[in-house]
């Protein structure tokens, strides 16, 4: 027997949670709804940012999450929700690639997208291992070199704090409006655009479309890629525009 519910009690609760927004009046509301959609602007020249970009971090030998932690200040469990295939954080295997979430801004006033992470000198550090170890080549000496402003032969080692800038993408509405999460990829040697591609199972046109001219063969630099990890945003809109109207 189907039994047949009832669910008036269920409606009057909802028109309580949205009731407030309908007091919105609804041109308004709808240009909120699309100044947070179209947020962000490709890497190169920006007027903002958006809330989560990725930053792909190559485990090297003995690296692990607690040492990504300390240089990202991003908690383990909120790097874990990114990577659902790492079960928990002692199973996170060398020479592989963990994604790591962070805010992606607009910085030095709509010069570029990234993000500046704080890290913490100590007696032997240079800019070099800084990029290439530390970071994981999500930046390089140079760009360091730039955005800091000890000279590289004389870093203070005793606890001072450098700015590493990692940059990010937003997307591209030329290119596509229906990704909206991005990871900064650090390109390997070995590695080709269609072994990028398979590697993330992306189709290789489109992740070409987002590095129009990077040369993903040169065993360094970085590209950006589409990722994936559950647009909250799109599913908060999702949700609300199917209770709430
Ligand atoms: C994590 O890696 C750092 C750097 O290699 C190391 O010093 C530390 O002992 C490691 N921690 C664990 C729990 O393996
Ligand atoms: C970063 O890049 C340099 C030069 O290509 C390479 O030697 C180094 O192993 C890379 N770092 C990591 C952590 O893979
Ligand atoms: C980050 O972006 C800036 C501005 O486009 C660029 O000058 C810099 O070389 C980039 N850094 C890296 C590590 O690619
Ligand atoms: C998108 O294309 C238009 C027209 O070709 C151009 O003016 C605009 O700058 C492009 N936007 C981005 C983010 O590249």
């Amino acid at each position: 027997m189907i039994e047949s519910f009832d669910f008036s009690h269920q409606t009057s609760n909802l028109s309580y949670v949205c009731s407030p927004f309908h007091a919105i009046p609804m041109k308004l509301f709808i240009g909120i709804l699309l100044i947070g959609i179209f947020s962000g602007a490709a890497h190169g020249r920006c007027s903002r940012g958006c809330d989560t970009a990725l930053a792909s971090y190559y485990m090297w030998q003995f690296s692990n999450l607690t040492f990504v932690y300390q240089m990202t200040q991003v908690p383990i469990p909120s790097i874990l929700s990114y990577n659902p295939n790492i079960p928990n954080q002692d199973s996170v295997q060398a020479f592989s690639r963990v994604n790591v979430p962070f805010r992606c801004d607009c910085l030095n006033n709509g010069e570029f997208l990234g993000h500046v992470f704080k890290f913490t000198t100590f007696p032997g550090v240079t800019y070099l291992t800084i990029a290439q170890e530390y970071y994981s080549n999500l930046t390089t000496p140079e760009f360091l070199q730039n955005t800091n402003t000890y000279p590289a032969t004389n870093i203070p080692d005793t606890g001072v704090t450098v700015d590493v800038a990692v940059n990010c993408s937003c997307g591209d509405e030329n290119v596509s409006k229906r990704y909206g999460l991005f990871v900064t990829y650090p390109l390997r040697e070995g590695q080709t655009l269609e072994s990028v591609a398979t590697e993330n199972n992306l189709p290789t046109e489109l992740v070409r479309s987002y590095n129009p001219s990077a040369d993903f063969s040169a065993g360094s630099g970085l590209v950006y890629l589409p990722g994936k990890g559950g647009n909250i945003y799109m599913l908060f809109l999702f949700l609300f525009f199917t209770f709430c109207f």
